[in-house]
């Protein structure tokens, strides 16, 4: 089954490597990898020249005279640095210059891969302003796009926006048109921003495709495609080719994106653990495009259920977790003896004949141990035992060999059954429990049979709820920022897709479709960049902040939805979105990118805050330094030592950006037992537009207790009657 951007992660031997490098100390000297060098704001001088600032730099610690043949790419239009082939001893140098801010390795990022908009309430008819809509540019990081299909034809559009900078560079035989106006390539395995896996193009489609009429997948997830924005503009840049998307890519993406004039940046990509702000492609990317007035919305990452999973961390980052919508697609297999049990499948094949024998894999295999059997691992399997019958095995992969040898179908063992994923053959996957079933089925019977269904579309009346997948906080870098920020749609979403890509990861599989399903906060993260747009498009003179706060604090209250300890606030932040409501949220929680600076200086030295502001900001010391807590966002988190009673104090301001003249009163819902919050002052009186009032919250307690995800959750809303201003209160006990 398709992975949800699993890493593969490689295990040295540290005693190994002493001696090799103990013998082999000049050859191991000499082992070069691409590192990015990360120089900050661009200086606002006329004459200055980066790549020659940025050769000089290099030329300083590489041994020869060819630094030129080290450098392999320079950031210069957006924000300042470089990527290089570098020596660990080189890397050293460079990261104690005073003018670098950081140097970190260029990792491998991944991809974390339609109804679901009227799901959200944001169907056909909703208002828009096309007009301005038009002018709205998506830039989409991300593995290319496949610029035939329908999602992304020009019908009826006008000539770019007047403001776009950027260029159709997507190689040979790719043509851009009025809606996708730009095309990059950074991959070096590709020359053309052509997709040839499927992921950008049905990222790009579900922000910004056009509405296509009667869409499905062989029938499936049927109804109208379409994007957040259908009117807007797609730059496309293309990062990701087959081996997965290299951190200096992304960076080079970014430093396009926003000179190009890109109004929201959609990344749906990530890696399996959050870094530190100064090693972070993203969020440093996301940084110079916050300094520009671009939104970035980043996926959380498909590491979920557990705990401290979310990848994506920096405050000024939409941070997007994936949703369940309320069409599931479920697969059913029905027994001999009359029984039908559900699973979680997108299964297109129809078994012709009616019952077929039933072995479990461990009952198929004369060669391997009961586990691989079990298991149908690769080789395992007889072809005279399996042939032309259902193999059940404990796992979900192994099918593809077990194909080849013979067998029809596959019952195949699911810890979480809340996602149905397309499968290369006859199969259904089944929870614990009924899998268990099954066994006892194929024990307890002398000649044990099944027929496994086509899959079927069924409601799910507990929607929307956080996907198991889905990455979960606390945020592991900042704890008192709550991440992810919201949640939006992620499971079995159907959008655009590349007509030359295998649905599914079996070369089995030889089926070719332009419109795919798949599942991830890859899918759900270009929902949430479509809200944005959708908002820029009625507030253009917006600020990022706002715009984030703005749909934070309509998103809609969600139940906690996994089995885990953790707080539901670190599954979906603030909720559920709601891009509607978002466009009048009455109150927005302001930042700039000074206020992200005073940020910064809380976890970074004055002097690379400095080359990342670009300017002389100071970082103020002592008591007035500025604590992550009262940053103004429009969620509050705090940590607090277990068994210890306290008392916190968040300060806070609000912008007025709905009726001038109003009135907002504070409630509290919280769980009075454990937490005690005031709110002062309780009531806030604006007289005119764009005025801003302050206020403090105060939460007090007589302590967690001392356990694992030990927590407490409450929120504040502020409302006049019209409005519902929401933010959660998350006090926890993890770093
Ligand atoms: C970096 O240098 C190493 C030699 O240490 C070489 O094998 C590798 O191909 C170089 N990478 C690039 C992208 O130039
Ligand atoms: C769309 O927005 C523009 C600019 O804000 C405004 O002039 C125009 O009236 C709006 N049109 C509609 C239909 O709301
Ligand atoms: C261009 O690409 C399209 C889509 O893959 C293909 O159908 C067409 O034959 C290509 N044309 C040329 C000249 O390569
Ligand atoms: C079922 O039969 C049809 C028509 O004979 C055939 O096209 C199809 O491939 C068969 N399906 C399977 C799963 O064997
Ligand atoms: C069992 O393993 C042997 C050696 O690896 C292999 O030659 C043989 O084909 C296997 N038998 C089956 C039934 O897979
Ligand atoms: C069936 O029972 C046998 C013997 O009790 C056991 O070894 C085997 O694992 C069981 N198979 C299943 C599918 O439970
Ligand atoms: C069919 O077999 C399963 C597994 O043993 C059992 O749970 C179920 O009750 C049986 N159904 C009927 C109708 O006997
Ligand atoms: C939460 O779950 C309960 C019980 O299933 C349900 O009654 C309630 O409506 C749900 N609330 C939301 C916000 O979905
Ligand atoms: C949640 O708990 C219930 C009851 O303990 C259990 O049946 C279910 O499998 C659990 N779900 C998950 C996703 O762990
Ligand atoms: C920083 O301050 C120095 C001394 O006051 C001044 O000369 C310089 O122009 C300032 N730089 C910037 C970027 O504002
Ligand atoms: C706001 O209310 C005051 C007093 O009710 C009134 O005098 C004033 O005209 C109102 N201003 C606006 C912009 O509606
Ligand atoms: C409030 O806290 C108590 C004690 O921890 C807990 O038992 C109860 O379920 C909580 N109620 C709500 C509504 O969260």
């Amino acid at each position: 089954m398709a992975n949800h951007g699993a890493i593969l992660f490689s295990y040295a031997f540290p005693t190994l490597i002493l001696t090799l490098s103990f013998f082999l100390c000049k050859a191991i000297d000499e082992n070069r990898t691409i590192h990015i060098v990360y120089l900050g704001s661009l200086p606002d001088n006329e004459v200055y020249s980066p790549t020659s600032h940025h050769l000089g730099l290099l030329q300083k610690v590489v041994d020869s005279n060819s630094a030129a043949n080290f450098l392999t790419r320079s950031y210069k239009r957006s924000f300042s640095g470089f990527a290089a082939n570098l020596t660990d001893r080189e890397r050293e140098r460079l990261a104690n210059m005073k003018e670098v801010v950081s140097v970190f390795p260029s990792r491998i990022l991944h991809p974390q891969t339609i109804r679901s908009w009227d799901f959200i309430g944001f169907n056909e008819k909703i208002r828009r302003n096309a007009s301005v809509e038009s002018d709205t540019i998506i830039g989409v990081i991300d593995s290319g796009i496949w610029p035939e299909s329908e999602s992304f034809k020009d019908d009826g559009f006008g000539p770019p926006p007047k403001k776009w900078k950027g260029t159709c560079e997507g190689g040979q035989n790719f043509t851009c048109n009025k809606k996708l106006i730009g095309a990059r390539v950074y991959s070096s395995s590709s020359e053309s921003a052509r997709d040839e896996q499927g992921h950008g193009t049905h990222t790009a489609s579900t922000a910004a495709g056009n509405t296509v009429k009667d869409v499905s997948f062989y029938g499936l997830a049927g109804g109208t495609a379409r994007g957040g924005v259908p009117s807007a503009r797609i730059a496309v840049y293309k990062v990701c080719g087959q081996d997965g998307c290299p951190s200096d890519a992304i960076l080079a993406a970014f430093d396009d994106a926003i000179a190009d004039g890109a109004d929201i940046i959609t990344v749906s990509l990530g890696s399996e653990e959050a870094s530190l702000l100064q090693y972070d492609p993203i969020a440093i990317g996301a940084f110079h495009a916050m300094a520009k007035g671009v939104l970035t919305s980043n996926s959380a990452g498909n590491s979920g259920p557990d705990d401290s999973s979310v990848s994506s961390v920096a405050p000024w980052i939409l941070t997007v977790a994936a949703s369940s919508t309320d069409r599931r697609i479920i697969d059913k297999v029905v027994l001999r003896n009359g029984t039908t049990m559900v699973g979680a499948s997108v299964n297109t094949f129809k078994l012709n004949g009616t019952n077929f024998p039933l072995i479990y894999g461990k009952d198929a295999s004369s060669n391997c141990s009961e586990i691989e059997a079990g298991s149908c691992s690769d080789g395992c399997l007889d072809r005279g035992l399996v042939k032309g019958k259902v193999v059940l095995c404990d796992v979900t992969s192994g099918v593809d060999e077990a194909y080849v040898s013979g067998a029809v179908g596959f019952i195949l063992r699911l810890d979480y059954d809340d996602v149905s994923e397309i499968v290369p053959f006859p199969t259904t996957a089944l929870a614990n429990k009924e899998h268990s079933l099954i066994k006892l089925y194929t024990n307890s019977t002398k000649d044990p049979r099944v027929k496994i269904q086509r899959s079927e579309e069924a409601r799910d009346t507990a929607a929307p709820v956080v996907a198991s997948f889905s990455s979960r906080g606390p945020n592991s870098i900042l704890p008192e920022i709550i991440k992810p920020d919201i949640s939006a749609p992620g499971v079995t979403i159907l959008a655009a897709f590349s007509p030359i890509a295998s649905v599914t990861e079996s070369l089995q599989d030889t089926r070719r479709v332009k419109y795919s399903i798949l599942s991830g906060t890859s899918m759900s993260c270009p929902h949430a960049a479509g809200a944005a747009a959708y908002v820029k498009a009625f507030h253009p003179d917006w600020s990022p902040a706002a715009i984030k706060s703005s749909l934070m604090t309509t998103a809609s209250p969600m139940n906690v939805s996994d089995n885990s300890s953790a707080a539901g606030e670190f599954a979906y932040g603030s909720g559920h979105i709601n891009p509607v409501k978002a466009i009048d949220p009455g109150l927005v929680y302001e930042a700039s990118k000074e206020d992200y600076i005073k940020l910064l200086c809380s976890v970074l030295d004055q002097p690379d805050v400095r080359l990342i502001s670009g300017d002389n900001s100071t970082c103020s010391t002592g008591s007035d330094k500025g604590s992550l807590q009262d940053h103004n966002y429009p969620s509050l988190a705090a940590v607090v030592t277990p068994n210890k009673s306290f008392s916190l104090k968040f300060n806070r301001k609000v912008k007025n950006v709905g009726l001038a003249n109003s009135t907002y009163k504070a409630t509290i819902f919280a769980n009075s037992t454990q937490v005690d919050v005031k709110v002062v002052p309780q009531v806030l009186s604006f007289k005119s537009l764009n005025e801003e009032k302050a206020f403090d919250v105060t939460v007090a307690g007589k302590g967690l207790p001392d356990e694992v995800q030990s927590h407490v959750s409450a929120s504040l809303v502020w409302s006049d009657g019209i409005h519902s201003v929401r933010s959660p209160i998350l006090i926890h006990n993890k770093q």
